[in-house]
C-alpha cells in the first residue's frame, strides 16, 4: 500500500482525475451520519429486505439511496458499479476513482454489503450475481436501476449516447465551468442513429435483461419492485430542449415504456410493481456533464442560495425514495403522476424557483449575473466534494493511503479485467 500527500487534485476541467481518500471517506461517513438521524426508527415495511443496486459506487444516486435503504431497515444491499483501481505513473498517483473509496469505507463499517466491481452491462456479470444469490439462497426485494453511462456493449454490439437535441440546433447561452463566464454554444441536433444509440444506452434494454434474469432464476422476491431513475426536469425552453425533448429524453421515455410493461409483468409474476421515478437535477458527474445543464444548476443553486427555494440533495432525495415506498401507509400511491411515475422532484419543479431561475436566464451576454456566479461557487465545492476534495474536517496535509485494496474477504467482487 503507497502513501502519499495529496494536497491538490489532478484534473482536466470537469474530468478530476485523482480523487483524495479520506476525503471520500469522510463524506460517506457524513453521509451515514444524516441518514441516521433523518431515519431514527426503521421502516416496518423495509425491515429485512435486500436490494440491488445498479450504479451503486459514486456519490451519485445509487449509494445515496442505497444508504437511505440501508438506515430504513434494509438487511442487505447488493451494489453494481464500474470502478477501478488506482493507478500510478513512476510514484506519482495518475488515476483513483472516488468510487474505490466509498466502497472501501462502506465495506469497513457495514456487514451486509456486497458490491461488485463490474460491467452491469454484460452477461457475465448477470449471470455472476444470479449464481451468487443461488447459492446464498437470497432473493431481491428491490431493483434499483441508478445507471449512467456513456456507452454500452452487448453481445458485440457497441452502443454511444449522444447529448444531442432533436430537430433544429439549439443556439444557448452556457456557462463554462472554468472561467465562470457565460459563453454561447450550439447543440447540434442527434441523427435518428445517434437516438437510436442513446436509447440502447440509456433506455430500457438493460434494465428489462436484469429483470428478466431474476424472474426466470426465481430470484424475484414475492412482490419485487422495480425502480428506475429518470429526469424530466423544467419547462425552461433550453433545458427542456436538452434533455427531456432531446436524444436522452428518448432514452428516457423507452425507461418509461419500459417500467410500464415490466409493472404488468411482475404485478402477475411475483405481486410486484415498477416504476420510473423522477428525480430532480442535483450536482453529479453526470449532470456536470450535460451542456446548458451547468448553468441551469448554478441558478438554481444560485437562487436557493439567495433564500428562494430548496435544494435536495441526493442524499435528501434517497431518504426521500425510502419513506416514499415503505412509509406507513404506502405513501409512493400517493406521490404518483398521471403516467404512474413516482414524483420526488416537486422542490425542483416549485413555480417560485423556476421563475427566479427563468429571470437569471434572460441575461443573454457579458459576465454572469451574481446569482449565477454564487450558484457556480456552490457547484464547484459539491462537485468538488463528490472526489472527496475541500470536505470540513479533513487534513489535506497529511499522509494517506491511495490505494487500499477491496477484495472478495471484504465483500467486494472485483470482475474488471
Ligand atoms: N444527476 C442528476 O441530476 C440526475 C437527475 C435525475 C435523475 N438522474 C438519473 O439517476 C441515475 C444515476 O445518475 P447519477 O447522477 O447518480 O450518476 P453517477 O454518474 O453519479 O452514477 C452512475 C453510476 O453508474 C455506474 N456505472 C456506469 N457505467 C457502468 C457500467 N457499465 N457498469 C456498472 N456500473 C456503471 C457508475 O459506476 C456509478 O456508480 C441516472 O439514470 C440518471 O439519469 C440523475
Amino acid at each position: 500500500m503507497t502513501e502519499i500527500v495529496l494536497t491538490s487534485p489532478r484534473a482536466r476541467g470537469l474530468f478530476v482525475l485523482t480523487a483524495h481518500p479520506e476525503g471520500c471517506r469522510a463524506l460517506l461517513e457524513r453521509q451515514q451520519e444524516r441518514a441516521r438521524a433523518a431515519l431514527e426508527k426503521p421502516l416496518a415495511a423495509a425491515e429485512g429486505k435486500t436490494a440491488l443496486v445498479l450504479g451503486s459506487t459514486t456519490f451519485g444516486y445509487g449509494s445515496s439511496t442505497a444508504i437511505a435503504l440501508r438506515q430504513a431497515g434494509f438487511s442487505r444491499v447488493i451494489g453494481i458499479g464500474y470502478e477501478t483501481a488506482p493507478s500510478f505513473r513512476g510514484e506519482k498517483l495518475a488515476m483513483s476513482s472516488p468510487g474505490w473509496y466509498l466502497t472501501r469505507t462502506l465495506h469497513s463499517r457495514a456487514a451486509g454489503q456486497t458490491t461488485y466491481l463490474a460491467d452491469a452491462f454484460s452477461a457475465e456479470t448477470r449471470d455472476r450475481v444470479a449464481a451468487d444469490l443461488r447459492a446464498s439462497g437470497e432473493r431481491i426485494d428491490l431493483l434499483l436501476y441508478s445507471v449512467a453511462a456513456p456507452r454500452r456493449a452487448h453481445l458485440g454490439q457497441e452502443w454511444t449516447s449522444a447529448l444531442l437535441v432533436r430537430g433544429e440546433p439549439l443556439d444557448v447561452i452556457g456557462l463554462d465551468f472554468k472561467s465562470g463566464e457565460l459563453k454561447p454554444l450550439t447543440v447540434a441536433p442527434a441523427s435518428e442513429l445517434q437516438i437510436e444509440h442513446t436509447r440502447r444506452v440509456m433506455g430500457g434494454d438493460d434494465l428489462e435483461m436484469w429483470v428478466n434474469a431474476l424472474l426466470y432464476s426465481g430470484l424475484a422476491a414475492d412482490g419485487m419492485t422495480v425502480a428506475a431513475l429518470s429526469y424530466i426536469g423544467p419547462e425552461l425552453p433550453p433545458v427542456r430542449r436538452m434533455y427531456w425533448d432531446g436524444a436522452l429524453g428518448e432514452a428516457k421515455k423507452h425507461i418509461d415504456a419500459t417500467t410500464r410493461a415490466l409493472n404488468a409483468r411482475l404485478a402477475t409474476a411475483v405481486g410486484g410493481k415498477a416504476l420510473t421515478v423522477m428525480n430532480p437535477a442535483v450536482v453529479t458527474a453526470a449532470s456536470a456533464a450535460i451542456p446548458a445543464m451547468l448553468r441551469y444548476m448554478a441558478d438554481y443553486l444560485g437562487v436557493v442560495e439567495g433564500g428562494t427555494g430548496r435544494y435536495n440533495d441526493p442524499l435528501d432525495v434517497g431518504i426521500g425514495f425510502a419513506r416514499a415506498l415503505y412509509g406507513d401507509g404506502e405513501p409512493w400511491r400517493q406521490e404518483l403522476d398521471g403516467e404512474g411515475r413516482l414524483r420526488l422532484d416537486a422542490d425542483e419543479l416549485d413555480a417560485e424557483l423556476q421563475r427566479a431561475i427563468e429571470q437569471a436566464w434572460h441575461v443573454r451576454e457579458g459576465p454572469a449575473p451574481e446569482v449565477t456566479r454564487v450558484g457556480l461557487e456552490r457547484f464547484k465545492r459539491e462537485y468538488m466534494q463528490l472526489y472527496g476534495w475541500g470536505v470540513d474536517g479533513v487534513d489535506y496535509t497529511a499522509a494517506c493511503t491511495v490505494d487500499p485494496p477491496l477484495d472478495e474477504a471484504m465483500g467486494v467482487v472485483d470482475l474488471i479485467d
